[in-house]
């Protein structure tokens, strides 16, 4: 359950967007929001000043709160926006830094030697034990069929079709992880300086492999809460080639987006009348704290779309184990899986897929969303405590939330400064291509506990933060 505030501002802001308030509209008095929501007056203060702080409302004395001109409602007063032109680019080297350590969802890499392991680890071990006993002899000595091991692809097939899909087995292959997905899948349908069009500001990873493949980039705004624009994206069709859209519909990172239900359907249309491929990335979707995943773009568009998931970040990144499937592209992935890594290791995937037909994943994942509700509500406590005068998204799912500040904090040198006390920051300027873009922005995760040193770190940041802006601490 979220908030009640933020549903509240979630509400009057889907109202905005759907025009039942347009600009210069004065929006119902706190008094009768009050009395609808059955809400305190705190309660609704707090939903209209998260509003007026992005930027979508300003509050006229003794009259109410009007909604702004379209032009003004930025994600926030701060943010700036992507270039609108497609090109080549070359990736920001704290990427490779923050990388090295493997360490981009932890504030305090250090703390976590004492965090507890999830009891289902325990059981997945135990099944990926008990199929490495009783493997046979030739499982050492041939590779596995390039798509994967059918078992696992029918499970994965199954839990694809509750979310709202047709997929069956034959259109899965297994990857080495979804980064490793995202690769078969851009290779699968585009070709060196062609156009993709990517979400800003997006996952670092696409970004990378865009550059690595010679693709031109095209970044399209996502707003922190509803994710990808749809008229956004119809604009860029009609002024670009874009052969492909990489987007997270469901809890985006850096920002924790959630693109809902209707804007998935519009950009489903758009897809089938442009050609265009959409490479949905698809790795935090099971993360949902309402435990509904809502239909991914493959529900809608399952010609046009290639899906790309793992258990990265639902169960454990050391599996290295993922998936992909498009039935357009189905004959072509298998191919592309073998020229880059042969096969999969068949061990891995017979103790995950046992560890998911015992049903030991799913009561694993119900514990896990609990866990990460409970670390996401203090973060936000403590943001509200440490960083007031920041500005920032409140997911319902996933890991992560995007933290905008005063437009003269640099991140960057935040992360330099941060980075010498073992404390980790994803820095805005890791989600774009584009150099000085969201450099007072940063990506803070809930995926850890919040323990008294991670507390102490986020504090930390704050005054770090604080020292470079007044210059008591130079940048480098
Ligand atoms: C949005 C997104 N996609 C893909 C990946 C890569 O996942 P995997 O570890 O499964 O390769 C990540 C990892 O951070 C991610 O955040």
């Amino acid at each position: 359950m979220s908030f009640r505030y933020q549903q509240l501002a979630n509400t009057l802001l889907n109202d905005i967007h759907q025009g039942r308030w347009q600009a210069g509209d004065m929006l119902p008095s706190v008094r009768q929001l009050m009395q609808h929501w059955q809400l305190s007056r705190a309660t609704v203060l707090h939903a209209l000043s998260e509003l007026e702080l992005q930027g979508y409302i300003h509050a006229q004395p003794r009259r109410g709160y009007f909604v702004n001109a379209r032009d003004s409602q930025a994600h926030n007063n701060t943010q700036q926006t992507p270039e609108a032109a497609p090109r080549l680019f070359s990736i920001n080297d704290v990427v490779h830094d923050v990388m090295l350590k493997g360490a981009a969802f932890d504030l305090l890499p250090s703390e976590s030697r004492f965090d507890a392991k999830p009891p289902a680890l325990e059981l997945l071990h135990r099944a990926i034990s008990r199929v490495m006993r009783h493997g046979k002899g030739a499982q050492h000595q041939h590779y596995e069929e390039p798509a994967g091991l059918l078992e696992l692809r029918e499970t994965l097939a199954s839990r694809l079709r509750q979310q709202g899909t047709n997929t069956v087995a034959s259109d899965i292959t297994v990857t080495q992880g979804c980064q490793h997905a995202l690769l078969l899948a851009l290779k699968s349908c585009t070709q060196a300086g062609d156009v993709v069009a990517v979400e800003s500001p997006g996952y670092f990873g696409t970004l990378q492999l865009l550059q690595e493949l010679g693709l031109q980039v095209l970044e399209l705004p996502c707003h922190p809460i509803t994710g990808l624009a749809v008229a956004e994206v119809a604009d860029a069709l009609t002024r670009w080639p874009i052969k492909a859209l990489v987007l997270t519909p469901s809890f985006a990172t850096p920002t924790g987006a959630l693109m809902p239900l209707e804007a998935r359907q519009q950009l489903a249309q758009l897809a089938k009348q442009h050609q265009l491929t959409l490479i949905e990335d698809h790795i935090y979707a099971e993360l949902a704290f309402n435990g509904e995943t809502l239909p991914p773009m493959l529900a809608f568009a399952p010609q046009h779309t290639l899906l790309c998931g793992s258990f990265s970040k639902s169960l454990s990144r050391d599996l290295r184990l993922g998936y992909i499937t498009g039935p357009a592209f189905s004959k072509r992935l298998p191919h592309l899986k073998q020229i880059t890594s042969l096969a999969s290791s068949r061990f891995i995937e017979q103790g995950v897929d046992d560890f998911i037909r015992r049903g030991d994943y799913d009561r694993h994942l119900r514990r896990e969303i609990q866990t990460l509700r409970v670390q996401r509500n203090a973060l936000v406590e403590l943001l509200q405590r440490t960083f007031e005068d920041g500005q920032y998204s409140i997911p319902e799912g996933g890991l992560c939330l995007w933290l905008s500040l005063n437009p003269h904090v640099d991140t960057l040198a935040l992360y330099q400064q941060a980075r010498r006390e073992g404390i980790v920051i994803t820095p805005g300027t890791m989600f774009t291509s584009q150099p000085g873009l969201y450099r007072h922005c940063l990506r803070l995760s809930f995926a850890h506990p919040w323990s008294a040193p991670r507390r102490q770190a986020l504090i930390r940041l704050k005054t770090l933060c604080q020292q470079l802006s007044s210059g008591e601490i130079s940048e480098i």
